[in-house]
């Protein structure tokens, strides 16, 4: 393939992605945005094997081939609930390839650079391995935190900071070093940077407690962005810097988003868990003591017969039990019989962003009774029924009573405001972040003990039996009714 046509092509596949982020920004359009996504990497695939740099098929297909079988069976295989542990591998194998690249091109000798392009060449070499180790062992530790292989409670070296600032400034020092000196020999500084590197993404990740993994699997997204990019300015691909920008600056957004959801500095949590001293030194608030009211399957059906607006607030649990198909079933069954139900969805719920969005949207529950949290805050006081279906800390009042909580500052969904509450999960554990939930001992919260899946079903059950009960007894009535009762009827509905 041509030069020309090769750039035709990775602006053709550039602009794919572009539309492909866009798509993705809405529930509507994901999954178009997924097929701009697919079809984008499918031209880049093609058109970079079918390029001039490619000589030899053998090696690329002895690699390319396994590798997409492997990701197809990984993909297809993984529960919904793993995707991020998914997610977070997959950056480590981006970081992983940026130093990589990063270190064959600097072993490279063929390329003719003035001394100006050397230096430049090298200034991308150095700071894509450094980008690309923080990455690498950064997501390991990710991985291991969501896997459960390592505590997710944050490491807290003392003088931590200082640690990570000692780390950093020898990396810069190395870099002068590898700079100044001959090419070739800078191998050691650059492999030395590497290994320092390497640790500061293991430290930086250790210091950061489970509350906040939602925001490092983000950023981390964004560091295997920028670790694409300067591994695209290495090989001198611009398609992959225009990639890998995306990449960068979306999870950046992204994870600035999602800091502010949960009232996190942004700098704190990129940082490494600056500011977290309080917070761990009082690890979890207080314990709560007190009455637990609660509720079985006929008490939760009489509730929902007499509400008028129902919430649904999903989280975690929902998704463990799989139950978005019977929610989506009990949703149709009560606005069958008029009542108001919409949902309530808060930014990190569940395990990654737009988690309950994809499990709803799975289950056809109608986009427009699926609103964000800032959108139905306020709508609580004058709800008669919350649904919380394996929701925890996202409902958990202690985010804005308790200021030693973990998560005090947190924006929650303020379901305890409504009528009545039924909080649906198997036992009284916390939620991920370890916080105990006073919302559980509220007067007007009940407990429904036991998986979201098989109450629900159960709920539905009798509500269908109840509407078949009452559909039996109007058709029983009407049949009694004498003729003469039924022609006055008729008159009258005429
Ligand atoms: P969580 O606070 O994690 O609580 C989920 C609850 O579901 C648990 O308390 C559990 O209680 C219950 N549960 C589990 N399996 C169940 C089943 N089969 N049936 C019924 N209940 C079940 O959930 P959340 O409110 O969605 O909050 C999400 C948390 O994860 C936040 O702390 C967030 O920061 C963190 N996080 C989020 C993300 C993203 S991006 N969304 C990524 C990583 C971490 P039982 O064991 O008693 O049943």
């Amino acid at each position: 393939m041509s030069n020309n046509l090769l750039t035709v092509a990775y602006i053709v596949a550039s602009a794919l992605f572009i539309l492909s982020l866009g798509g993705l920004s809405n529930q509507e359009t994901a999954r178009q945005g997924n097929v701009y996504g697919i079809v984008g990497m499918l031209i880049a695939l093609v058109a970079t094997a079918l390029s001039l740099d490619v000589t030899t098929y053998g090696v690329l297909a002895s690699v390319v081939i396994p590798g997409a079988v492997i990701g197809a069976i990984v993909a297809s295989r993984v529960a919904m609930t793993s995707m991020p542990e998914l997610v977070a591998i997959l950056h480590s194998f981006v970081g992983m390839a940026a130093v990589l690249v990063g270190i064959a091109n600097y072993l490279q000798e063929s390329i003719e650079l003035t001394p100006v392009e050397s230096t430049i060449h090298e200034i991308e070499i150095f700071v894509g391995v450094f980008i690309g180790a923080v990455t690498f062992t950064g997501s390991v530790v990710a991985f291991g935190k969501l896997r459960g292989i390592i505590s997710s409670k944050p490491l807290l070296l003392p003088g931590r900071h200082l640690l990570n600032l000692g780390m950093i400034g020898t990396c810069v020092w190395l870099g002068f070093e590898f700079l100044t000196i001959a090419h070739l020999s800078g191998l050691q500084s650059l492999l030395g940077m590497f290994a320092i590197a390497s640790v500061l993404g293991i430290h930086l990740v250790m210091a950061i407690g489970g509350a906040d993994m939602p925001v490092v699997i983000s950023m981390l997204n964004s560091y295997s962005g920028w670790a694409a990019a300067a591994a695209g300015f290495m090989l001198s691909n611009d398609l992959l810097i225009i990639t890998g920008a995306l990449v960068g600056s979306s999870g950046a957004i992204l994870s600035y988003i999602m800091c502010k959801a949960m009232n996190r500095s942004f700098l704190s949590v990129i940082l490494g868990g600056f500011g977290e001293q309080t917070s761990a030194a009082t690890p979890s608030g207080e314990k709560f003591e007190g009455n637990v009211t609660t509720a079985t399957i006929a008490d939760t059906v009489q509730l929902l017969q007499n509400a008028k607006s129902v919430i649904v607030v999903p989280g975690y649990g929902m998704a463990v039990a799989q139950a978005q198909h019977t929610v989506s079933e009990l949703t149709k069954l009560l606005r069958d019989r008029g009542v108001q139900v919409r949902f309530g969805i808060h930014p990190v719920a569940g395990r990654m962003p737009g988690h309950m969005n994809v499990l709803l949207a799975e289950a056809h529950v109608p986009y427009d009774i699926v609103l964000e949290m800032d959108e139905i805050n306020e709508d609580f006081p004058k709800t008669d029924v919350v649904l919380v279906i394996g929701a925890n800390d996202t409902v958990n009042p202690s985010a804005l009573e308790d200021p030693q909580s973990l998560i005090a500052g947190m924006p929650v969904l303020e379901v305890w405001k409504a009528g009545t509450v039924v909080v649906m999960k198997r036992s009284m554990a916390s939620g991920y972040a370890g916080v105990e939930n006073p919302l559980f001992y509220k007067d007007n919260t009940r407990m429904l003990f036991g998986d979201a899946k098989k109450n629900l079903d159960a709920i539905v059950a009798k509500l269908v039996q109840l509407s078949e009960a009452s559909v039996e007894l109007r058709q029983l009535a009407f049949d009694h009714v004498p003729v003469t009762g039924r022609v006055l009827n008729l008159l009258h509905e005429s």
